[in-house]
């Protein structure tokens, strides 16, 4: 009998419960639409969760068929380099990985940012501090192999890597515009050239 009137209270009290979220975030969006606006090249729309980021930030991930629907949708969004190129230089990319600087609204262009990659990923052997969330990405030419294949599912990956798993913890690079096509260049040599840091045994 208690059980039963536990689960009764919760079934009343569930649907109330999801409007108030639903207030709680429309209240939300109102006071950050009264109190910001986009400035150089912080935009505004940064703020607010996309859908499929809200389906990603519920307590219960989004169902399988859902979660293909979200990749298949993120896929369309990844634009491989016009001139076929996809190689940078190295050393600029270890900077752009090594850097966590933000997309700052003072910035004058996108450029001054990092990637801040290495806030997830072991990079290099001789950096001594790297975040885990990611997998480390040492020896990654020889891991991934240099075929065609696995360059463009690298450029893929650091694009969009929501294309690929659809509640990635990594951020859309290149589809939300925090790396230019040339900085995703530069970070593709240093995970794929055999003289950058990253492939050094
Ligand atoms: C907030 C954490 C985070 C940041 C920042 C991040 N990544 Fe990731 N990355 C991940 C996670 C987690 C994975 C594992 C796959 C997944 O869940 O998407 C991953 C996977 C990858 C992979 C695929 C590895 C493989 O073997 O399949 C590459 C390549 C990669 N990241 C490169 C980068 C680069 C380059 C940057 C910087 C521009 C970066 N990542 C920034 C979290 C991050």
């Amino acid at each position: 009998m208690k059980k039963i009137s536990t689960l009764a209270v919760l079934l009343l009290a569930l649907p109330s419960a999801w409007a108030a979220g639903e207030d709680t975030y429309a209240e939300f969006k109102a006071m950050m639409d009264r109190s910001f606006k986009t400035t150089g090249i912080a935009p505004k729309h940064r703020m607010y969760q996309l859908d499929f980021q809200k389906a990603c930030s519920q307590e219960e991930q989004p169902a399988k068929a859902e979660i293909a629907r979200i990749e298949a949708e993120q896929m369309k969004t990844i634009r491989y380099p016009a001139d076929g190129k996809y190689f940078g230089d190295w050393k600029q990319g270890e900077k752009i990985a090594l850097s966590g600087r933000g997309l700052t609204w003072t910035d004058k262009t996108p450029h001054d940012n990092g990637g801040g990659c290495y806030n997830c990923h072991q990079m290099s052997r001789h950096e001594v501090s790297y975040g885990t969330i990611g997998p480390s990405l040492l020896e990654y030419a020889t891991v991934r192999g240099t075929n065609e294949e696995s360059i463009k599912y690298t450029w893929g990956k650091i694009y969009n890597a929501k294309a690929f798993n659809a509640c990635s913890n990594m951020p859309r690079n290149g589809d939300a515009e925090i790396l230019t096509e040339q900085q995703m260049k530069h970070l593709m040599a240093f995970l794929f050239d055999p003289a950058s840091p990253v492939n050094k045994k």
